[in-house]
């Protein structure tokens, strides 16, 4: 008789039944209590004009072979044979928080780990090895990290759809029935295919999450009673895996949740690790990327630092342009020494100076790229990936190293140890600005997934003799923002896109997944670069006020004026930190006509952003629903509305300048009820209302 596991993590369960042979069965995976007893011996299946077995199609895992029809998550063969697989002789060992189910494929010379991680923050883990142990080669085409289950029912997805400079942007869709594939193929977690999916049916909700920055596949696939499954895991490009006798595949981590409140707190307690075993305040940054691009002039760059010193900035981060002979994209990735044109003393003069001014020093890199005009490809034509008789595919005029290969990966540690070790860098910025076409190592195979391992432990490496050192994880902006990657870094570049109205969506999107302390948002000068907009100094500062907050501008190009608000606003965030990144305390609401609603509330204290991006339509704004912590019957009021209060209301009744000004109380039942009456705002405007407990 198949014996049963019950898995708690935080307020979900998963049971499963585990077979004599064929794959564990999901018996049941939700919210709340489990049921104490299942029906383990009750076949589950009952198909007319099925199979004259008991298949059950609900697994962990589905394979080929065991009479059910539904997508396999694991498939591969051993030159045509061994195409199907029937694992047998299921055993569950518990190993802290970590359960590993294990059974073994006599005849294709498999065996089969999966482990099953729970997280008092909600969250499960799942994750496959597979282990060949017969003779000659098993050539794996897939093998996903994990399978979970979903009830029937109209359900909806949510999943990102974006570009270059406009991540994480929601779409929602219903699932039709049958197979929803969504495959990535850039070599990074990309701009528009983020591994994440979220899915509604009736009051049951997921979000799942592939802890990978490779090529991935998230598959739904609707089982023969209207159920589903959701499959997660790496995609490999034909003939990538494969297994020799002995040799395993180990898959990344899929993740499953109920909601963006659990995966913030995964992320906080399990995925980041901090320089020092905890967070501290999240330093505000200057980062020179749009203030200076590639024109590196050391006493302006001194100046600036002054000037950001000023403001209240407290890490300066020169970016792109001080290494090799830098002055466009064309040329010296791979080239990691200072360009003694732009600093004849090489960079202690600036790294001094910043540092004087009592702020920490970042410092840019793009290690696994190089310019084919370079020392280091002039000298390695073979480091880069290509795959022979094939034309390079550039793309801004860079290639990808091969760092599969130890001599690449030891160079890039050695010339990345030699600045971190002689400097008082403290931050690295880690860029990686192409996808990857052409991912062949030196044997002509592909290596897309070994390069991803690869990147994650030169990353590892790096942490590890630098353990001071924080790292950004940017690929063209959001463009490697996934749990593998955050296991070594510990802030994203959300978007190279830094005009505030798009900011809207593109953090709305990426707080699905990431907490705001560890997403970069930066005040980025007028008219904005990418898009050409002007947006007042209030809104832009206003919309990256909740997050990693940075300054993406020179300072010097500011007037007084505007300086004297800036620093205004550093003040404020500095003050509103601790509430802002407080685990646990951050909300973000759906957007309703424009309006953009989203902050940070304890029992003591809250911050509610309010932005209108575009111009309502509604004859009047939905009164604003918020939910505080704490007792229902506590009366709070407004503190303090920062910002574009009044000036950015069209117009405002004796009452709701009462209530603005923190003259009336109101409880937080009636908050979270009724709501805040609010005037209407104009578009493109944002105001901070902090919100105390009265009396
Ligand atoms: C990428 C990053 C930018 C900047 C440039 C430098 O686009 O996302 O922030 O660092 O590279 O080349």
């Amino acid at each position: 008789m198949p014996s049963t596991l019950t898995l708690s993590a935080g307020p979900l369960f998963l049971v499963l039944g585990l077979p004599e042979r064929g794959m564990p069965e999901i018996l049941a995976f939700g919210r709340g209590a489990a049921a104490p007893d299942f029906w383990p011996d009750v076949p589950r299946s009952s198909r007319i004009n099925g199979m004259d077995v008991d298949v059950p199609s609900a697994v962990l895992s589905p394979v080929a072979g065991l009479g059910a029809f539904g997508w396999p998550a694991i498939a591969g063969h051993r030159d045509g044979r061994d195409f199907l697989l029937d694992f047998a002789g299921w055993t569950a060992r518990r190993d802290g928080a970590t359960t590993r189910l294990a059974a073994s494929d006599a005849v294709a010379g498999l065996d089969i780990e999966i482990a099953i991680t729970v997280s008092d923050a909600g969250v499960f883990g799942l994750s496959t090895r597979l282990t060949s142990v017969k003779d000659g080669v098993y050539t794996l085409d897939r093998c996903m990290a994990g399978s979970f289950l979903l009830p029937s029912g109209e359900a909806v997805a949510t999943r990102f759809a974006g570009m270059w400079g406009r991540e994480f942007q929601i779409r929602r869709h219903t699932l039709a029935p049958g197979l929803t594939l969504q495959e990535s193929r850039r070599g990074r977690t990309s701009h528009d295919r983020q591994p994440y999916l979220g899915v509604s049916v009736g009051d049951v909700r997921f979000a799942f999450h592939l802890g990978w920055s490779g090529n991935h596949r998230i598959a739904v696939d609707t089982l023969d009673d209207g159920r589903r499954l959701v499959h997660l895991g790496a995609l490999f490009e034909p003939g990538e895996i494969r297994l020799q006798k002995g040799d395993s595949y180990q898959s990344p981590v899929a993740y499953a949740a109920w909601d963006a409140a659990a995966l913030h707190a995964f992320v906080r307690a399990e995925i980041l690790s901090w320089p020092g075993g905890a967070m501290s305040p999240r330093p505000v940054m200057l980062n020179t990327w749009e203030g200076n691009y590639f024109d590196h002039k050391l006493e302006e760059l001194k100046a600036q630092a002054d000037a950001a010193a000023a403001l209240g900035i407290e890490r300066f981060v020169l970016d792109d342009g001080w290494f090799g002979r830098r002055d466009d994209d064309t040329s010296s990735l791979g080239d990691w020494t200072v360009d003694r044109r732009k600093y004849p003393d090489g960079l202690k003069p600036l790294v001094d100076h910043v540092t004087s001014l009592g702020m920490q020093f970042g410092l840019w890199f793009e290690p696994e790229m190089v310019n084919e005009d370079s020392d280091l490809y002039r000298a390695h034509p073979d480091w880069a990936l290509k795959v022979e008789g094939r034309p390079f595919l550039r793309a801004r005029h860079q290639q990808v190293l091969d760092l599969t290969r130890p001599e690449v990966a030891d160079y890039l540690f050695d010339r990345l140890s030699a600045v971190l070790g002689s400097l008082a860098v403290s931050y690295v910025k880690w860029d990686m600005n192409r996808d990857i076409t052409h991912a062949g190592g030196a044997d002509g195979r592909a290596v897309t997934d070994a390069q991803t391992r690869a990147v994650h432990a030169l990353m590892a490496r790096v942490r590890a003799a630098f353990p001071h050192v924080e790292i950004e994880s940017c690929a063209s902006g959001g463009g490697r923002t996934d749990y593998g990657a955050l296991a070594n870094t510990q802030r994203v570049w959300t978007s190279d896109g830094t005009d505030a109205l798009e900011r809207l969506e593109i953090q709305r999107g990426a707080s699905l997944f990431l907490p705001p302390e560890i997403m970069g948002a930066h005040v980025s000068a007028n008219p904005n670069h990418q898009t050409g907009r002007t947006l007042s100094l209030t809104f832009r500062a206003l919309v990256a006020l909740a997050y990693h907050l940075g300054v993406e501008l020179n300072p010097l190009d500011m007037t007084a004026a505007e300086r004297t608000e800036l620093a205004g606003f550093i003040a404020l965030h500095k003050r509103l930190r601790p509430l802002l990144h407080a685990p646990g305390a951050n909300f973000n609401l759906d957007p309703r006509d424009g309006r953009y609603v989203w902050g940070a509330a304890t029992a003591e204290h809250a911050a509610v952003f309010v932005a209108q991006g575009p111009s309502m339509i509604a004859e009047q704004p939905e009164p604003l629903v918020v939910r505080l912590p704490g007792a229902p019957d506590r009366r709070w009021r407004i503190a303090a509305a920062h910002g574009d209060c009044p000036s950015g209301f069209f117009r405002m009744s004796d009452g709701q300048t009462r209530l603005l000004s923190g003259e009336m109380a109101f409880s937080a039942a009636a908050l979270a009820s009724a709501g805040l009456p609010l005037p209407m705002q104009r578009p493109e405007t944002a105001i901070l209302l902090e919100l105390v407990p009265a009396g």
